[in-house]
């Protein structure tokens, strides 16, 4: 696959498909974002908007580029749009019959030659891509949150991912000024494997007293340089998708490390999932999902 302009529909506008966008359109490509909730699909947009204004303000990108990263995006919740997509990237719920369901949908809508590409977090790729008639197609790309700026990406093939699939995925990752880093199709890929238990410990460690968010988050960013703390992290994250993907490692890992301090199911049951709701480990003015 070369590095010409091509036509990519992001599945899902919610934190993560709302990233992946970002990354998409910025590069020039003509991106469609889908969901079936038109006020998520809003919500998405905008974040995207939001995010390529506050790069231009910012100094990192000048505003010509910008414009042409908001022009290059439209949004739609009409599946048949995204008939001429040269590659399709999936970030909707992680729940695999609807991620099975999207791609056999889509089978009969986009060309023979579309990648399918799955941003699941915690369910194997090989299964996702037994939705599809083509499993071949299909490839597991795992970007790491907030998309935009983060740039590694988990490459993952399926049992029945071609030669031809991952190579042309690798390629267009690298298009995107992407990092990939191939992996195995084992639960958690490489780097859940061990953020997820972090992040757990330091949950813990809030819920124990040891110190408040801000003390946590500032001995982080002074000691082992993350580019932001973990409360910072887990507030864009939400809580609600930490609380899933720990709690689906835990069950195919049988391992504690991975199970969610009790903290985590209080906050969900309270609403306070982070940036998407205005309120997590720290309050927010502002329901964009990330970057404002
Ligand atoms: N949040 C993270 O940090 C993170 C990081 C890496 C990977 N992931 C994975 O990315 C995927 C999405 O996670 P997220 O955090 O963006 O979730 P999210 O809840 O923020 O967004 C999911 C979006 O999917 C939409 N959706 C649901 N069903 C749909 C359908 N049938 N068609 C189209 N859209 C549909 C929802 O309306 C919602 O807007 C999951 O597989 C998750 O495991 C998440």
């Amino acid at each position: 696959m070369s590095n010409e302009k091509k036509t990519v529909a992001v599945l899902g506008a919610g934190t993560m498909g709302s990233g992946i966008a970002t990354v998409m359109a910025r590069a020039g490509h003509r991106t469609l974002l889908f969901d079936i909730d038109d006020a998520n699909l809003q919500r998405g947009v905008d974040t995207v908007h939001g995010f390529v204004d506050k790069s231009i303000k910012l100094g990192k990108l000048d505003a010509e580029a910008g414009q042409g990263a908001k022009d290059a995006l439209s949004g739609t919740t009409a599946l048949s749009d995204l008939s001429a997509c040269d590659v399709v990237v999936e970030a909707v719920f992680e729940d695999l019959a609807l991620k099975k369901d999207l791609f056999g949908e889509l089978d009969g809508i986009v060309s023979e030659s579309t990648l399918f590409h799955t941003n699941t977090s915690t369910l194997s790729v090989t299964g996702i891509a037994s939705g599809s008639t083509k499993p071949e197609r299909v490839v597991g790309t795992h970007y790491c949150n907030p998309a935009p700026l983060m740039k590694l990406v988990e490459v993952a093939d399926g049992r029945h991912t071609a030669e031809w699939a991952h190579k042309a995925t690798i390629e267009f990752l690298s298009s995107l000024g992407k990092t990939s880093v191939v992996t195995k199709d084992r639960p958690g890929f490489i780097v859940n494997r061990f953020l997820i238990p972090w992040e757990n410990s330091c949950i813990a460690a809030l819920d124990a007293g040891v110190a408040t968010t801000e003390e946590i988050d500032a001995a982080v960013l002074g000691s082992i340089g993350h580019p932001m703390g973990p409360f910072r992290l887990l507030d864009i994250v939400g809580m609600d998708i930490h609380q899933q993907v720990a709690m689906r490692l835990y069950e195919q890992l049988r391992d504690p490390k991975f199970f969610p301090p009790p903290m985590v199911e209080r906050m969900v049951a309270a609403g306070d999932l982070g940036r998407k709701t205005g309120r997590g480990f720290y309050e927010y003015d502002d329901t964009r999902l990330f970057g404002s």
